[in-house]
C-alpha cells in the first residue's frame, strides 16, 4: 500500500495502472475509519483492480466551525486498518493541495439538495460537491463506492456527476451497524457511555415503524417516529421525512413512490446522528 500526498503523483501512479487497463475503484473518506467504511473498502476490492481510498477532512462541507476542528484525525491508525484490505494507494493530501484557490463553484442539485440535510446544513452539500468532483478529477475512478447511511449525499453526487458529465459509477453500499442497531458513524466515538447505551432507540423505532407501516398512514408513522425518540430527554429529532428514495420529495401516501425511505436525525445530548430505513 502506498500513501501519496499529491495529486500530481496520485496521477502519475494511477496513469501507469490505467496503461494496463486496470479497472480503477475509489472510496473517498474523511478518515476515523470503522467498520462501515472498510465494508466500502471491500466492495471495493472485490469489484476492480486497483482501490483507492482519499483521506480528508474537506474544510468546505462543514457548515460548524467548531465541527470541524474536533472532527477526529487519525491518520496513521486509518492507514493501519487500510494496510490488510488490498487497498493499493491512500491518498491523503493537505488542505492546500486541494484548495490551491478558493474554490467558489456553486451548484445546484435542486430537490435533493436542498431538503433535510440541505436546509438544516447550509453549503453542506455545496461543499460535498467541490471536493468530490475535484477528487474525481484527481483519481479518474471508474467506480467510487459510498455508504448509503448518509442516503442524500449520495442522491446529490449521483446528481454531480451526472451535470458535470464525470464518467463514473457511483455504487451504494448498505449501512453497517451495531449488534445494537446503531448505524456505524465516526461521530459515534463522541457520545458518552451513557448516550451510548441510549443511541440505538433511533435504529430500533425505524425498524418497528416498518412493521406498521403499511397499515398506519404515512403522518402516523412520523409521528409515532418522532414522539417515541423524543420521549428520551437526552434525544431529540431535528426532522424525520419519509421521502421518495430517488426525487427525496417528501410523500403523502404509501402509493406515492415505489422506492420510500425514512430518513432522520437526532441529536443525541450534543452529537448529531443521522440514519435511514427503506419502507419499499
Ligand atoms: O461521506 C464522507 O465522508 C464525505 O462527505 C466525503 C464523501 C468523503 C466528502 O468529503
Amino acid at each position: 500500500m502506498k500513501i501519496v500526498n499529491s495529486i500530481k503523483e496520485l496521477k502519475q501512479n494511477l496513469a501507469l495502472e490505467k496503461q494496463e487497463n486496470k479497472l480503477i475503484g475509489f472510496v473517498p473518506t474523511m478518515g476515523a475509519l470503522h467498520e462501515g467504511h472498510l465494508s466500502l473498502v471491500k466492495h471495493c476490492v472485490k469489484e476492480n483492480d486497483v482501490c483507492v481510498v482519499s483521506i480528508f477532512v474537506n474544510p468546505t462541507q462543514f457548515n460548524d466551525k467548531h465541527d470541524l476542528e474536533t472532527y477526529p484525525r487519525t491518520l496513521e491508525k486509518d492507514c493501519a486498518l487500510l494496510e490488510p484490505t488490498g487497498c493499493k494507494y491512500v491518498f491523503a493530501p493537505t488542505a492546500e493541495e486541494m484548495y490551491p484557490e478558493p474554490d467558489t463553484r456553486t451548484f445546484d442539485f435542486g430537490t435533493v439538495s436542498q431538503v433535510m440535510e440541505g436546509a438544516k446544513r447550509p453549503g453542506h452539500f455545496n461543499g460535498v460537491a467541490q471536493i468530490v468532483s475535484k477528487l474525481f478529477y484527481a483519481v479518474e475512478p471508474d467506480n467510487a463506492y459510498f455508504g448509503e447511511k448518509d442516503f442524500q449525499q449520495i442522491a446529490v453526487i449521483r446528481a454531480m456527476v451526472k451535470q458535470l458529465n464525470i464518467p463514473v459509477k457511483i455504487n451504494a453500499c448498505p449501512i453497517v451497524r451495531e449488534a445494537d442497531g446503531l448505524a456505524l458513524s465516526s461521530r459515534n466515538t463522541r457520545l458518552t457511555p451513557e448516550l451510548r447505551q441510549k443511541a440505538p432507540l433511533i435504529a430500533r423505532t425505524l425498524k418497528e415503524s416498518t412493521t406498521f407501516a403499511p397499515d398506519k398512514n404515512v403522518r402516523e408513522v412520523i409521528d409515532y417516529v418522532v414522539n417515541t425518540i423524543n420521549k428520551d430527554s437526552d434525544m431529540e429529532v431535528e426532522y424525520y421525512e419519509i421521502v421518495d428514495g430517488n426525487t427525496l420529495e417528501s410523500i403523502n401516501d404509501w402509493s406515492d413512490a415505489d422506492y420510500i425511505v425514512g430518513c432522520i436525525t437526532v441529536y443525541c445530548g450534543e452529537v448529531r446522528l443521522i440514519d435511514n430505513i427503506r419502507y419499499k
